[in-house]
């Protein structure tokens, strides 16, 4: 990378083969955002074109109104490199967790005539356009074929992360009303065999699911249920391999994926089939820069919406080959991830800062095996990335040659929204970049006052919006209205989150401004934690808030008041086996402090913001404010003793 007064820019040759690589693009986007958007679309195959490009009717908008399209004809029979070229191309390569089993690895053709067979089986289980069809699958390749066989036949899916509880998953079912869920036998976690099928089980007790069809992944022993459960083999390997491409409209819904909001209960965010299909396409093409030899690894679980975008329909719809993975990065030796690098010749590796911290703190030596020569770009996603952790990674991974595109984006948005691009850049260390072109966005001050350079507020998009973003919150308008259309007006989407510009327009996301805590790049609600935490019977109240770490960003820890004294051991395993119950082992609390009083506002309010100043070591601020601020004394104090 060439340097150039605090900030890099990429080299001749990475410039050159760059999709983007001209600024007029910026200009050109900026002038008629609308326009911008219509002309890539276009490149797209729609079975009927849009007759308007946008429509706003605050707060809801939509975008090719009119007209038609089917994402998995754009992956496979008219993908845009031709399906002559791709469908002996591969597609998707999967490793298992295990080193003694073999890969799979499947080209476009394969993957095209999996999807088909799947497709026809769940319009024989009674699956039709508009209905939900649950996945709970762990990284498989049933899993990428399950969303585009649903896809194909006009199914909304709502994958559910595979390491979620049986909790988890049947509130999930229960907002959409699946008739149907996928789900697996088990699969291999360090090592050990999960059994996803008995959590499964559990969780779609009492909810509308009809027909569960499993597929046998880890051979565990499970039980079968007459009339309800169905071996993925039997139901698929008789099935016709092609099926008719559902016409959808542009704004059907293509799938309905679950986040932590600010209160307790989980949102489905709305993703439609044209918009989405838009963005995914051409982010992918421009951040990612994919090309016909490029093997693109994104390391997020499909659960999360980097796996939908990065790890399914961005690269398909690109005719690019990608990678999928079922274990962790560091199982069973801690540079797995670099050894998978090297065995497949990895060119675009994307991750989050939390794995870019675990790898920092190998040595040496360790790392000094790999001469990561493949890679030609980096990416990272999912959390504020730090300087250090930026220059490490750029330094002894990309060896400073690489173009590292920090990706800011959310569940809500589908697709990433602020990076700068490989081809033009700027980058700048801890610097998210520039805008995506088509993208308007804005800080603004409380009043809703556009900052200028240097001042933080909260990070807004501004109409047109972009084609990916939610549609809704499913069966709940409201909340819709409430989250993301209040703080400022119904014209102006709220990110929750605060950032700055710099001088050169480059933004710096700082955090989230609501009680979302983002732990190892998960969402997590402090809201839903303390609801899953005060259902334990002794539990009078609590305060979940997110605590500084090395290496996962920030870590959940819980203040509980008590109604009758037990140890702080014991509370803290009552604790988290509620909390195991209830979401999972990524929301696990890692200490539990016993406390006499919350700090709460006049009103009841707990605030947490002070309490986990305590940890930041920032100004605690004004507490007359406060009902019982001589509270924060006490636990100060107690803190002091414990840690
Ligand atoms: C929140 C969204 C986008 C897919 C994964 C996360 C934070 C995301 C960045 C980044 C700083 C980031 C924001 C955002 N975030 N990317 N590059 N730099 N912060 O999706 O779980 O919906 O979380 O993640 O706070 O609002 P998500």
């Amino acid at each position: 990378m060439i340097k150039k007064k605090n900030l890099y820019y990429p080299l001749d040759e990475i410039k050159k083969r760059a999709w983007a690589n001209n600024p007029q693009i910026y200009r050109e986007a900026a002038k008629n955002p609308v326009k911008f958007w219509e002309k890539l679309a276009k490149e797209l195959f729609w079975f009927k074109s849009w007759k308007k490009g946008f429509l706003h009717k605050a707060p809801y908008f939509k975008w090719f109104l009119g007209g038609k399209i089917n994402i998995t004809s754009n992956i496979f029979e008219k993908n845009i490199l031709g399906f002559e070229k791709i469908k002996n191309k591969v597609a998707l390569i999967w490793e298992p967790e295990s080193l003694e089993e073999k890969p799979t690895i499947l080209t476009y053709g394969n993957l095209f005539r999996k999807v088909n067979k799947l497709a026809n089986a769940l319009l024989k289980l009674g699956v039709r356009k508009g209905d939900r069809v649950g996945i709970y699958l762990p990284m498989i390749p049933e899993v990428i074929i399950s969303m585009l066989a649903c896809a194909r036949i006009g199914a909304v899916h709502s994958v559910v992360f595979s390491a979620f509880s049986s909790q988890a998953l049947k509130v999930r079912m229960e907002d959409t009303k699946a008739k149907v869920l996928i789900t697996s036998d088990g699969y291999y976690r360090k090592g050990k065999i999960i059994n996803l099928k008995q959590k499964a089980d559990q969780g779609i007790k009492g909810t509308n699911v009809k027909k569960v069809v499993v597929v046998n992944r880890a051979g565990n022993k499970v039980g079968m249920k007459k009339r309800r459960d169905f071996w993925w083999k039997d139901l698929t390997e008789k099935e016709n391999d092609w099926s008719r491409p559902k016409v959808m409209d542009s704004e059907d819904l293509l799938f309905i994926l679950y986040t932590s909001g600010s209160t307790g209960r989980p949102k489905g965010c709305e993703h439609v089939t044209g918009g989405y299909a838009v963005q995914a396409y051409w982010t992918g093409k421009w951040i990612f820069d994919l090309k016909e030899d490029d093997v693109f690894w994104s390391t997020a679980d499909i659960g999360w919406v980097t796996g939908h975008t990065y790890s399914c329909y961005a690269p398909l719809l690109n005719g690019a080959t990608f990678l999928i993975f079922e274990g962790a990065p560091n199982w069973p030796f801690p540079d797995r991830w670099a050894k998978i690098i090297e065995k497949y010749g990895v060119t675009t590796f994307y991750t989050a800062p939390t794995a870019i911290r675990m790898f920092e703190k190998l040595s040496k030596s360790l790392l000094k095996k790999y001469s990561f020569n493949t890679l030609q770009i980096l990416g990272s996603v999912g959390e504020p990335i730090d300087e250090t952790s930026w220059l490490w990674y750029f330094n002894e991974i990309g060896k400073g040659k690489l173009p590292l595109v920090d990706t800011w984006w959310q569940t809500e948005t589908g697709g990433v929204l602020i990076t700068s691009l490989p081809g033009m850049g700027p980058f700048k260390p801890a610097f998210t970049g520039l805008p995506f072109p088509g993208v308007k966005i804005d800080i603004l001050d409380e009043k809703g006052k556009s900052l200028p350079a240097g001042k933080q507020g909260a990070l807004v998009i501004l109409p047109p919006f972009s084609p990916g973003l939610l549609r809704g919150v499913y069966k709940n308008p409201k909340k819709y209205l409430k989250t993301y259309w209040t703080e400022y007006s119904k014209k102006v989407y709220f990110t929750s989150d605060t950032a700055y510009k710099n001088k050169q327009g480059l933004l710096r996301i700082v955090g989230r401004v609501d009680d979302v805590i983002k732990v190892a790049g998960h969402r997590l609600t402090t809201g839903e934690l303390e609801n899953i935490i005060t259902a334990i019977p002794n539990i009078a109240e609590s305060a979940v808030v997110g605590k500084p770490d090395k290496i996962k960003g920030e870590v959940p820890v819980a203040f509980v008041v008590l109604k009758k004294p037990k140890s702080q051991k014991k509370v803290k395993k009552e604790v988290n086996s509620q909390v195991l119950q209830g979401i999972g082992p990524i929301a696990l609390i890692k200490e539990v402090f016993i406390v006499r009083d919350l700090p709460k506002t006049r009103s009841g309010k707990i605030m947490r913001r002070i309490l986990k100043r305590l940890f930041t070591g920032e100004a605690l601020g004004d507490l007359s404010t406060l009902a019982n601020p001589e509270s924060v004394e006490v636990i100060k104090k107690q803190l002091k003793n414990s840690l």
